[in-house]
This record gives C-alpha cells, structure tokens and sequence, in this order.
C-alpha cells in the first residue's frame, strides 16, 4: 500500500522503529568499510519494491555531543524549545538538530556572534572557494575551538543548528525474496579532517548498532523500476555502494521468473576485499540467471580500472543488448562515476552506431526520454 494511500504509513516525522536483524562487515582487511544490514519490518505495513530507498533517521554519537557541548561551554542539561516542544538541550542534540557538518549559512550565523574578520573574508562571494576548502574536513565543534565563545546561552546556540536531515539508502533486497526484511549496503564515512577522526553521521550510527531499534520509512522511487515486461533485458551499472538496488532487481527478477537477460558491471577498489555479495553474484551468474558479468578492481594494478572501462571493452555487445530494447542502470557516485557513465554511452553510440558526437549525444538523451536510461545517484 502506498503513502499516499495510507496515512499511517511511516514517515520520516513519524518512523517505523525497525530491529536490526544483521550488520555486518563485507570488507575485511580493505581500507574501506562498507556494510550489509539486514532490518525487520514486521507489523510496519511497509511494502516496497526494487528500486526504492530506504529513509533512516539517525540518532549523534553521545562522545561527539559531549565534546560538543564541552567546546561551546554548555552542560546539556540547559532547557530549551524546538518548535512547540521543550526539552533539555542534550537529548535535543541527540536526536533534533545537525550537529557536525557545516554548511555555509551556519558559519554566516556564527559570525554575528563571533565577529571574525577570517571568517567575514571567506564568507565573501568571491571567496567561496576558500570557504569549500575551510568547510571540508572541518566541523561544527571546530568553529568553537577556533573561535571560543563564552556566555553563548542554549537557546541561542540551537539557533545555529538546523534539523538532523534523514539519510536515504537504496534498498538491497527484493520482498519476494526476504519477506518483511529490508537490506541495506552502506559505506561507513570515516575520514580523518582537521586533524582529527571523524565519522558520517547515519552510516556509522548504523554500523555501531546490533539488534537494535532504527527508526526508518519508506522512500519510494517511481523512476529506477524494473521494466513491466519481463522479457526485457536489462543492463546494470552499479560500482561500490551502487551495487544495492541491482541486487534488489536480481533477487525479484528470480523470484517472479522473469525472461529477460540480465548484465551486472560492478566494480569497487580490490577483488580480494571489496567483492561485495560476491557468492551471490557468482552464483547468479554461474546458473546462467546472471547472463553477464563484468568487474572493475580499480586498485590491484597501476593503471585504475573502472565500470566504464568496462563497458567499452564490450562495447559491441552492449550496443547490441541496447538496439534489442534492453534498459540501462546506472546506480551510484553522482559527482564523477554516473558522467564518466553516460559519456561511455555516448562513445559506444558513436563507435559502434557510427554517430556524430551531436547525434550520439541526442540518442542517449531519447534513451532518457524513452525512460530506457535510468539513474539513482547520489
Ligand atoms: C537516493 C540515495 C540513495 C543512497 N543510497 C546509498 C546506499 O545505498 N549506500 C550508501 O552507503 N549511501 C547511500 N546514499 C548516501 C547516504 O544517504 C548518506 O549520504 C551517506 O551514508 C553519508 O551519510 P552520513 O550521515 O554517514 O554522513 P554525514 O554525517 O552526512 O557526513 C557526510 C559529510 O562528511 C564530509 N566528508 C565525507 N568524507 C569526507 C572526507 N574524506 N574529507 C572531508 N570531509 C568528508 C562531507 O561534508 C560529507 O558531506 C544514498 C543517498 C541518496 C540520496
Ligand atoms: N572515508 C572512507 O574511507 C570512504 C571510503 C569509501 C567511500 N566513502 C564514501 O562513501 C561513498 C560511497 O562509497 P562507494 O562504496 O559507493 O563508492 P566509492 O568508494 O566512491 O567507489 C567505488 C568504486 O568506484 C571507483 N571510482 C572512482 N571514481 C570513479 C569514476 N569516475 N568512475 C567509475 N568508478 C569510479 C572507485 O575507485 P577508486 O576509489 O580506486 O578511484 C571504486 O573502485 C563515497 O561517495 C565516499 O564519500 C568513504
């Protein structure tokens, strides 16, 4: 049943608390973590289909809110309102507001208080790429480490903080294969900035989590569906975490029989410690469901190899699976991956259809409008 269709349904104001069945690691001895968590969603009225994601809503890390609060000067234990609601300043933190990532406003309204003339000169437009590499690496506490603020009162310093934002996940399973479960494949953000540890807010929220309650609802995708036809071949571009909704696809497609050819290109740092559901795959793929299968290490040679180096190796056979009517993936890294993607497509459209650059370029747009040409990036 959808939202829409059913006010009771989970939102993200009002979410379902899932228990966490599993969490666990899939990348032993790689540089990178990256986690596969298993939720319940028993007696949550929540149906989903491939394709669409999932909306958790994290709770701070209780260390990071009390240096937090010790940098500004504060107990917690101060009383103040959000809205219409009134509560201690801790369990504000903890559960309401954003409390490390910096945006450019926040430093905006920090400066009233703190008057710096640093911080005034990077806020200037010309300057904002001086503020890109201030912000990057840096976080809220820091702004009070660097500029100490005495006598800023609780409510006044809620004031700079906005909301905690949910974080979406694409889903990783099909419900025809795992009834009342939902799956997750997450990258946990771990980074060292400013000269200091730092951690995502959600995703290491989830992984330091077993057999717990995580408040999460649905967020449907009407534009990364399977196609009605089941006959349909499809082709699925899914490098690193990119890998979730495809298996979420590979899954529904056994469940429901479906005809169709199915092509997986992934890719991730190395083979030996980032094969993410690698038996699965395998296994797909050796009992022919899984018709091809094509993988980019991109870290154990010199030269990087990535999903679309791949895909022009194969150049002749993709363009083929495309004049026969297949529909193409994408599912990933937004910012590099998805273009360094289609500008593989408008390279196999040119050398393999025999097309202009323009023409290639009108054809993977009509691949977009005919919506043959799907993408979840984030
Ligand atoms: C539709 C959709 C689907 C998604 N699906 C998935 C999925 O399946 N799996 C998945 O793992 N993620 C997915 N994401 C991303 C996910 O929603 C979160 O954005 C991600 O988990 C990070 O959230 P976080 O709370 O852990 O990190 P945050 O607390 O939000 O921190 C992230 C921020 O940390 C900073 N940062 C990160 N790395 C560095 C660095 N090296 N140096 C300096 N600063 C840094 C940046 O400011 C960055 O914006 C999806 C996003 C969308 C929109
Ligand atoms: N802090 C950390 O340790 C850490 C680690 C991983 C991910 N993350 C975060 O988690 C997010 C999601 O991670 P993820 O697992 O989905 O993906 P990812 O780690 O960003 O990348 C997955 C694979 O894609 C490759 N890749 C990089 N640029 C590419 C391009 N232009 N075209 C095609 N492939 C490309 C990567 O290679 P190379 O990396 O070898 O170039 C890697 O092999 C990232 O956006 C990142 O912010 C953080």
């Amino acid at each position: 049943m959808s939202i829409a269709s059913n006010p009771n349904m989970p939102t993200k104001d009002n979410p379902y608390a899932s228990e966490l069945l599993v969490n666990r690691l899939m990348t032993e001895g790689s540089d990178k973590e990256t986690r596969h968590f298993e939720l319940s969603l028993k007696d949550s009225g929540l149906d989903y289909l491939p394709g669409d994601s999932l909306g958790v809503v994290p709770t701070n890390c209780e260390q990071v809110i009390a240096e937090l609060l010790n940098a500004v000067g504060l107990t917690g234990e101060e009383s103040i309102t959000l809205g219409e609601d009134t509560m201690i300043l801790e369990d504000a933190l903890m559960h309401r507001l954003a409390c490390t990532v910096l945006s450019k406003i926040q430093i905006k309204k920090f400066n009233e208080i703190a008057q710096s003339d640093r911080l005034a000169d990077l806020l200037k437009i010309e300057n904002k790429d001086d503020l890109v590499d201030y912000m990057w690496g840096r976080e809220l506490i820091d702004l009070f480490i660097e500029y100490p603020q005495s006598g800023l009162n609780a409510q006044d310093f809620t004031g700079l903080l906005r909301p905690m934002p949910p974080r979406l996940y694409s889903i990783a399973s099909s419900l025809s294969a795992h009834p009342e479960e939902v799956h997750l494949t997450v990258a946990v953000v771990r980074y060292e900035g400013n000269g200091k540890e730092r951690k995502g807010v959600c995703s290491s929220y989830l992984a330091e989590r077993v057999g717990e309650r995580v408040p999460c609802y649905l967020h449907p995708n009407k534009n990364f569906k399977l196609p009605d036809d089941p006959s349909i071949p499809i082709i699925m571009v899914g490098p690193g975490t990119g890998i979730a909704p495809f298996r979420a696809f590979i899954e529904e497609r056994r469940a429901t029989g479906a005809s169709g050819k199915n092509w997986l290109f992934f890719g991730d740092r190395s083979q030996k410690t980032d094969y993410l559901y690698e038996n699965e795959w395998e296994s797909y793929h050796n009992d022919g469901l899984l018709n091809d299968l094509d993988l980019a290490w991109s870290r154990d040679q010199e030269k990087k190899v990535y999903v679309q180096h791949k895909m022009l190796e194969k150049k002749g056979q993709l363009w083929r699976w495309l004049q026969d009517g297949a529909m193409f993936y994408v599912c990933g890294d937004a910012s590099r991956m998805a273009k360094d993607v289609d500008q593989a497509l408008r390279t196999i459209a040119q050398e393999e259809g025999v097309m202009s650059e323009e023409d290639a370029g009108a054809w993977v747009k009509s691949l977009f409008k005919e919506r043959r040409y799907l993408k979840d990036v984030y």
